[in-house]
C-alpha cells in the first residue's frame, strides 16, 4: 500500500493499479473545499471509498450533482421516494414489498453501457451492510488494455460493438432485466453501438469497453462473422477478468464508494448473499459523454 497526498486529502491506494480510500473528509461539511481533491483522486485512482460518512439523501444527491447530470435508473420501481435519481439497493422487504433491488448486478458490467451516453460516475452509499458477504468487485479496464499485446491493440483499433440492455443468452435467469421492463422501458433501451476501446475524455487513457454482464450484454462486434466475434469477445473477457486487474471491496456502514465507469467494470455478489444478511445501499449514476 502506498499513500498519495492530494493537496488536503490523503488517498491510500489498495489495488495494484487502482482503488484508494480517503479517511480524512466529512462530506456533510467539507464538500465545497474538498471537491477539487475528490475529483482529482477519482481520476487518479478510478475507484474511491470515502470512509465513515453520515449523509442525508439530499447531501448524497448534492455530491452526485457535482459529477454531472443525475440519471435515474431505467427500472423505476426502486427509485427513492424523495429523489428519483437515487436508486435503493436492498434485500429488505417493507409492507410485504421489496424495499429495493435485491441484486443490482452480480456480473461484470459498466453502468448504463447499454445507453448511447453511458454513465461516468456511480456512487454507492452504505446504510447497512452484513458482517460478511455483499462485497463489490472491480476491474481496472485501462490497466487491462495496457497489458494487451500490440497486435491485439491494433486488431481492436476502430472496432465497434453492439450493446443491448436486456440482451442475455439466459432469458430465464432470475435477475434478467427482461422480466422487469415494461413495453415502454423496452422501447427506451434499443441496441446501441460503442467503440470496443474507448479513450477517457478527461485523462486520455484508453480502456477496453465491452462487458460480459447479464444486463449490459454485448451482442456482437459490428461487421464481424458471429463465431469470430464471440471468440474475440471471450478472449477479451478472459483477459480482463484476471486477478491482477481486480480489487474486491468489503463494505462498512458509512462507506461512500464512487467509481469511474469509463475505465472500470464492477460485479456485485448479492446473488449469493443469504436472505437474513441485510444490506441497504443508495445508488446514483450521472450521465457521461458518448464513448469515442
Ligand atoms: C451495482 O452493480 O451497481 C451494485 C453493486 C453492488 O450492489 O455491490
Amino acid at each position: 500500500m502506498s499513500a498519495t497526498d492530494i493537496v488536503t486529502l490523503t488517498a491510500e491506494r489498495h489495488g495494484n493499479t487502482f482503488f484508494a480510500t480517503i479517511d480524512d473528509v466529512d462530506l456533510a461539511t467539507d464538500l465545497d473545499t474538498a471537491w477539487n481533491d475528490i475529483h482529482a483522486a477519482y481520476l487518479a485512482h478510478k475507484v474511491l471509498c470515502l470512509k465513515r460518512q453520515d449523509l442525508s439523501a439530499k447531501q448524497f444527491h448534492d455530491l452526485g450533482e457535482r459529477f454531472g447530470v443525475i440519471e435515474p435508473h431505467t427500472v423505476t420501481m426502486y427509485h427513492h421516494d424523495e429523489f428519483p435519481g437515487i436508486t435503493v439497493l436492498s434485500n429488505r422487504t417493507e409492507l410485504g414489498r421489496p424495499k429495493g433491488i435485491r441484486d443490482a448486478g452480480s456480473h461484470w458490467h459498466s453502468d448504463y453501457s447499454y445507453k448511447a451516453v453511458p454513465a461516468n460516475v456511480t456512487m454507492l452509499y452504505a446504510i447497512e451492510v452484513p458482517e460478511a458477504g455483499g462485497d463489490t468487485m472491480f476491474i481496472d479496464l485501462a490497466a487491462a488494455y495496457s497489458a494487451l499485446p500490440d497486435e491485439t491493440k491494433q486488431r481492436l483499433d476502430g472496432l465497434q460493438a453492439v450493446h443491448h440492455y436486456r440482451h442475455t443468452k439466459d432469458r430465464d435467469h432470475p435477475e434478467g432485466r427482461w422480466k422487469l421492463l415494461s413495453e415502454e422501458q423496452r422501447r427506451l433501451t434499443p441496441e446501441v453501438t460503442h467503440p470496443v476501446v474507448r479513450t477517457h475524455p478527461e485523462t486520455g487513457a484508453k480502456s477496453i469497453f465491452v462487458f460480459p454482464g447479464l444486463t449490459s450484454g454485448v451482442r456482437r462486434i459490428v461487421g464481424m462473422d458471429p463465431a469470430e466475434s464471440d471468440d474475440l469477445l471471450d478472449m477479451l473477457f478472459e483477459h480482463c477478468t484476471q486477478a491482477c486487474f481486480q480489487y474486491r471491496h468489503k463494505w462498512s456502514v458509512g462507506d461512500l464508494l464512487l467509481w469511474d465507469n469509463r475505465c472500470t467494470m464492477h460485479h456485485a455478489t448479492t446473488n449469493v448473499l443469504p436472505a437474513d444478511h441485510f444490506r441497504t445501499i443508495l445508488r446514483i449514476n450521472t450521465r457521461g459523454t458518448a464513448p469515442a
